[in-house]
């Protein structure tokens, strides 16, 4: 029997990754990884909430996904995940704005590299409030929205963004949380250098080829 061409496979092949109606929070949706979260699920038609601490830059952020011609709609709203106060803000804020939400993505985080001898407890702190904490208290914190949201067939979902130094031992007497992957992240060779050092950090944490 011949194969079904791709193009006549079935009617819903365009929607096939649709989420049409849905509603997202997308933390840290203001740049890097989550605005390319934000923008894929307004581009097949979620309605998509992102957070990040400057209000600026995360209206801006909404604003040029609204008019990269989505199906769906980004909002922005400012919060600060660092601490639980600030994780109940924003709670308190999508469930005054929103009936339910269908897809929460923890994916705001934070990194600051140091010696560990120089390594400061505000650091420490900053880093486990932002990228571990923080993901907890918020989903706790929506429980009724996404429990809303959620069907037998379709539960809500909450994804969690995190990183490989999350498994892999760092060198011992060196800490490194974490570092931007990119061309853009070139500049940031210097304090990733101070943290870690080496070729090893560097190719580690930047996929995909970096010039000279
Ligand atoms: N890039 C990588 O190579 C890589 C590798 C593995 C894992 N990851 C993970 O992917 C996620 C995103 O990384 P990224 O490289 O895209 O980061 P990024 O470009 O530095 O963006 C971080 C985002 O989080 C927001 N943010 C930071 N602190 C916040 C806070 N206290 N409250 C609310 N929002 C906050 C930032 O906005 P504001 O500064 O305005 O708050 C920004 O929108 C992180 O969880 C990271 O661990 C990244």
């Amino acid at each position: 029997m011949e194969p079904t061409p791709l193009s006549q496979s079935g009617p819903d092949d365009a929607d096939l990754f649709s989420v049409h109606g849905r509603t997202a929070v997308v933390t840290g949706g203001s740049r890097g990884i989550g605005a390319m979260i934000a923008r894929g699920l307004a581009r097949d038609g979620a309605q998509v909430v992102i957070a990040s601490r400057k209000a600026d830059q995360c209206r801006a952020a909404a604003e040029a996904i609204n008019a990269s011609g989505v199906r769906g709609h980004c909002t922005a709203t400012p919060a600060d995940l660092s601490s639980p106060e600030g994780c109940q803000r924003l709670a308190a804020w999508l469930a005054e704005h929103h009936h339910s939400v269908d897809i929460l993505v923890n994916n705001a985080g934070t990194t600051w590299g140091a010696p560990l001898e120089a390594f400061p407890t505000a650091g420490w702190t900053k880093v486990l409030g932002t990228n571990l904490i923080a993901p907890f208290d918020l989903t706790v914190g929506i429980l009724p929205l996404l429990r809303r949201a959620g069907r037998a067939d379709r539960p809500a979902r909450v994804i969690n963004i995190g990183s490989v130094d999350g498994i892999n031992a760092p060198p011992v007497g060196e800490l490194l949380l974490q570092r931007r992957q990119g061309r853009a992240a070139h500049a940031d060779q210097t304090p990733c250098q101070t943290a870690g050092g080496g070729a090893h950090h560097r190719e580690r944490d930047r996929p995909g080829a970096l010039p000279d």
